[in-house]
């Protein structure tokens, strides 16, 4: 039983890379799929899907944003014996004018959570907020390393959660029962602005680091004029808009339902990541 294959896919991304490794630790006979993998795993190339596929019995499921995939993967993986699915969503994808129609990923996680609710077998569904770890190995870090992050996040704050409490709860819905058919709204316990979270960098590093508020428009004219197409960075300030507007600071009790302790906090989560602020 323990030695059937389960498939993480995003294994080179912040979540699949913790979840592979808690799952190898445990002895569980896992592949790792994304393109740098063995087989070669690749969203956009149908043909590489039954490799990754064969003889699993559950996925994590890291989707691609902006691709309509998840649905026809996961009814691939269905036919191919795949028994669980644990899928990778997003905050808001329930809650009426979160995300606006710009937004790739909102389209992505909801067809995404349709289609594991429609697959026919055991599924849970991770509704992740903003990832701590974005400033440590993420879309801030050079911005933080730069000392500016410039934001159109006005003074809005966001209950950010720990990469290593999300695969903490991926890799419980995988391995043990309980978990199915629930979905887990996951957040850290607390809501800091974009300005304290970088004041916390800040004074664990040593680092000079500020957050610089923008508005949508200047900052969509400065990732242009920086080289950004112009649907990438609209699409960037569409995903920041719920930060501005006070809908990303609500904590949630996922990680408390799923794993009976409370999410790390985002202290603990810079004093542990400081390694990537140094050099
Ligand atoms: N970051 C956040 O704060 C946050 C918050 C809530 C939800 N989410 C959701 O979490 C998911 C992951 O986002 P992330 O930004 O954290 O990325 P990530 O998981 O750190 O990295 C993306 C992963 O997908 C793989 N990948 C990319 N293109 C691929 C392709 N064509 N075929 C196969 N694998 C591919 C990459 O591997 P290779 O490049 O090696 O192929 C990598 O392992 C997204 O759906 C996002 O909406 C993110």
């Amino acid at each position: 039983m323990n030695k059937q294959t389960i498939l993480v896919t995003g294994a080179t991304g912040r979540t699949g890379s913790r979840v592979l490794t808690l799952l190898r630790r445990r002895g569980l006979l896992v592949r790792a799929a994304s393109r740098a993998g063995e087989p070669r795993f690749d969203w956009l190339d149908r043909a590489t899907w039954d490799a990754a596929l064969d003889g699993v019995k559950t996925v994590y499921l890291v989707p691609l944003d902006g691709e309509l995939l998840t649905r026809p993967f996961v009814e691939r993986a269905v036919e191919l014996g795949v028994e669980r699915v644990v899928l990778l969503s997003g905050r808001g994808v329930d809650v009426p004018g979160y995300s606006g129609e710009a937004n790739i990923a909102g389209a992505t996680h909801i067809d995404g959570e349709s289609a594991v609710r429609d697959s026919g077998v055991a599924w849970t569904i991770l509704r992740p907020a903003w990832f701590a770890q974005n400033f440590s190995e993420g879309v801030f870090l050079d911005a933080v390393l730069a000392g500016e992050l410039r934001l159109p996040a006005g003074d809005g704050a966001v209950s950010f959660v720990d990469a290593d409490d999300i695969a903490a709860v991926a890799v419980a819905a995988l391995t043990e029962g309980g978990h199915d058919g629930r979905t887990y709204e996951l957040s850290g316990p607390r809501a800091l602005t974009v300005a304290q979270a970088v004041a916390e960098i800040s004074a664990v590093t040593g680092r000079d680091i500020r957050y610089v508020p923008l508005s949508p428009e200047d900052f969509v004219a400065e990732l242009t004029a920086g080289g950004a197409a112009a649907e990438e960075a609209a699409d960037f300030a569409e995903a920041v808009s719920p930060i501005r507007r006070g809908m990303d600071r609500h904590v949630s009790d996922g990680v408390t339902r799923a794993l009976g302790r409370r999410p790390r906090d985002f202290t603990d989560f810079v004093k542990a990541s400081a390694r990537a602020w140094h050099g």
